[in-house]
């Protein structure tokens, strides 16, 4: 790949030539996000983030591209990494680039670009920080200590972060207040079921282009994001395995109609396998011994970890890009195995991450949570902190208003009826 970049001291990004296809790619996101557009509207006129800097480090995708300029049409100033050496949409990082946007973002930067750009991020000296994944909160507090003091607060977008994030809450290590995005309704309901089902299959596809039908289609994990790939590897036909390690998850996955068993059997029979844990080595050595000759293999949790890469590399003799984003390892017996994006995460990388329909209610969440950081966060407890309920509410009535779907209201009576311990049978 070419080492050439459009670079000033307010952004690098691969090519500021890319701007107009990013563009309309935004325009068309724009078109797919009503309630963001809401929130830009009424905010812009109010300027709620005036004054307020906002570093965010997530994926670089057209539905973020929205997010970022709601945030900036509210009076922010802003600086933008990706969080995923892989999802970064140059022709999009080129468009906010040439909007007047700070971004430092370029598909298939390595780990030293990676925390290069971050940092760059934080010469602003936010007030403000957005995260999907932690890589930034983490780098202000392990290696820019210094800067927390004028943090306000900051969110997080993903299960993987939230849970590090509370793990350090528990420890007294965290220095600013954090909101869960992702534990918001809008969101894990949503977005980590419909988006990531919806978007790793189509990650799937356009890296292999394999017919579905007929296939077993291993799912490693039956969290939110692991159910949504199950459900719509079975609505394409496949004969869906659940590996897990959580009972109850287990359970759900059966009662849905899903076989489930360990890895070490599921390995012997998958055609296909996708994890969704966020947990480090759940398809290694021993699973890779055992699997069928043309065994697909990917990844859709935050980190790169799930699959270990590193022990195919000894056990393979020879790999090559045999496709975009899928590489073919041979094993000494002549197996082929097939490795999708790198153990990356397979929606973003060989796809375009999660339609912009629910990526809606996620950003809309990541808004509001920003908007209500600039006005209380100074009065919030240094901890990781829960959506409001009535957010969630109002985000999914403005979502139901523009999809069109009438909502029946309780009557007086009923709702007296609800709290009325004195009726009975
Ligand atoms: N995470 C998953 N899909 C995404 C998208 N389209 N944009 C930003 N972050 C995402």
């Amino acid at each position: 790949m070419s080492e050439k970049f459009s670079e000033s001291d307010r952004y690098k990004v691969r090519d500021l030539g890319l701007a107009a296809q990013g563009r309309m790619k935004i325009d068309w996101a724009e078109s797919r996000m009503p309630v963001l557009m809401k929130l830009r509207k009424e905010h812009s006129e109010k300027q709620s983030l005036k004054g307020m800097r906002i570093a965010g480090c997530l994926h670089v995708t057209k539905e973020t591209a929205v997010l970022v300029e709601t945030l900036a049409a509210a009076g922010a100033e802003i600086s933008w990494s990706g969080c995923n050496p892989l999802s970064t949409n140059d022709e999009v990082a080129a468009a906010l680039a040439e909007a007047g946007i700070s971004i430092y973002a370029w598909h298939g930067m390595n780990t030293e670009e990676f925390y290069w750009c971050i940092d760059k991020t934080l010469e602003m000296k936010p007030t403000l920080t957005l995260d999907d994944g932690a890589d930034l909160i983490f780098s202000v507090h392990n290696r820019h200590p210094e800067l927390a003091g004028t943090i306000i607060g900051g969110t997080e977008e993903t299960t993987t972060g939230v849970h590090r994030l509370r793990a350090m809450a528990r420890d007294g290590a965290l220095k600013y207040p954090v909101i869960a995005v992702n534990d918001a309704e809008t969101k894990w309901d949503f977005d980590n079921v419909f988006g990531t089902g919806q978007s790793s299959l189509d990650g799937i596809l356009r890296a292999t282009s394999v017919l579905l039908a007929g296939k077993n289609f291993v799912t490693a994990g039956f969290g939110h994001c692991g159910k949504g790939c199950a459900m719509r590897a079975a609505g394409m036909g496949s004969n869906v395995i659940v590996t897990e390690v959580k009972p109850t998850a287990a359970l759900k996955a059966i009662l849905n109609g899903f076989e489930v068993m360990k890895m070490d059997d599921a390995a012997r029979v998958g055609d296909v396998f996708i994890t969704a844990t966020g947990m480090k080595d759940v398809i290694r050595g021993r699973h890779f011994e055992v699997m069928k000759d043309g065994a697909i293999v990917c990844n859709t949790g935050h980190y790169d970890c799930e699959i270990n890469l590193v022990d195919l590399e000894e056990m393979a003799t020879s790999k090559r890009l045999i496709r975009d984003n899928c590489e073919e390892y041979t094993m000494s017996d002549g197996r082929r195995i097939y490795v999708l994006a790198q153990g990356r995460l397979v929606n973003l990388a060989a796809a375009e991450g999660h339609p912009s329909e629910v990526m809606d209610m996620s950003f809309a969440n990541q808004f509001l949570s920003m908007v209500r950081l600039a006005s209380e966060g100074r009065d919030l407890e240094v901890t990781v902190h829960d959506i409001p309920e009535e957010q969630d509410q109002r985000i999914a009535g403005i979502k139901l208003e523009t999809i069109g779907a009438g909502l029946d209201v309780l009557t007086d009576e009923q709702v007296a009826y609800l709290d009325d311990y004195a009726a009975g049978t």
